[in-house]
């Protein structure tokens, strides 16, 4: 058991867990904007899918990945970038000049990439807290705004309806797009994965997905605030 701890809290253990982790939560975002999709027919269709994701297995298997998914990714992330910094402070200010600047762009896309993915926590728990914590009151009808009884389209609309709310969703879509743009690539890379000809595809395959997440999420809040 000791070799698994020592293997996962390694270095290269941690960049290993930081991607598998972070690929994990890309899939979670590729269903769930898959299933929200149904939010654009018939009123009925997106509360089907609602109620049915409810009634089966994959609502557990959900929140007990992303439980496990949400706190090792950031932890590994922040360890690693800490690590890092210390790293850095050691080699002193003449690395600093010479190395960073040649990799600037390098390391100002990592660097959003952390802080964005910190904003985006942000966001995540605000959402959460709107749709998932309050699933028992959307169920049962004392979620208010004249939500009916189950009905979680319309929480859904009363909710990105307010300007506010309506700003933080389009914001929080964007940014997870953005994040996504660089954090893909660093999956790859943490893995080692490196080849003259698959690299470029993962680059511009990872980029595509990542701009088709960002914007499929905000169009949402477009819509319902167009509709
Ligand atoms: C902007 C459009 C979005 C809409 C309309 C939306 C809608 C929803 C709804 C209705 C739920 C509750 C599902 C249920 O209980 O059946 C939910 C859950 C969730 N959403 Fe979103 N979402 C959006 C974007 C996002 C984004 C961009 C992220 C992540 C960056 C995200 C992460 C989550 C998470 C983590 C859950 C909890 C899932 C679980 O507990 O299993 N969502 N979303």
């Amino acid at each position: 058991m000791s070799w698994l701890v020592k293997t996962f809290t390694s270095h290269t253990g941690r960049k290993l867990l930081a991607g598998i982790t972070g690929l994990g939560l890309v899939l979670f975002l590729v269903m769930h904007l898959i299933g929200n999709l149904q939010l654009f027919s018939s009123s009925s269709a997106f509360n089907e899918y609602a109620h049915s994701l409810h009634s089966g297995f994959l609502i557990v298997l959900a929140d007990v990945g992303l439980l496990i998914a949400f706190p090792l990714h950031i932890g590994m992330v922040v360890w690693l970038a800490i690590d890092n910094k210390k790293a850095r402070g050691a080699q002193g200010y003449k690395v600093a000049n010479t190395k960073q600047k040649r990799n600037l762009a390098a390391v100002l896309a990592s660097k959003s990439t952390l802080y964005g993915g910190l904003v985006l926590l942000f966001f995540v728990a605000i959402h959460v807290w709107h749709f998932r914590l309050q699933h028992e009151s959307i169920a049962n009808g004392t979620f208010g705004g004249g939500v009916g009884p189950g009905d979680l389209k319309s929480a859904v609309i009363a909710t990105l309806s307010k300007p506010h709310w309506g700003a933080l969703y389009a914001i929080g879509s964007l940014l997870t797009g953005w994040h996504l743009f660089h954090g893909i690539q660093a999956a790859f890379r943490s893995f080692g994965a490196y080849h003259p000809r698959y690299t470029p595809i993962i680059v511009k395959g990872g980029g595509a997905l990542a701009t088709i997440i960002g914007l499929g999420f905000t169009s949402m809040p477009i819509w319902v605030l167009l509709r």
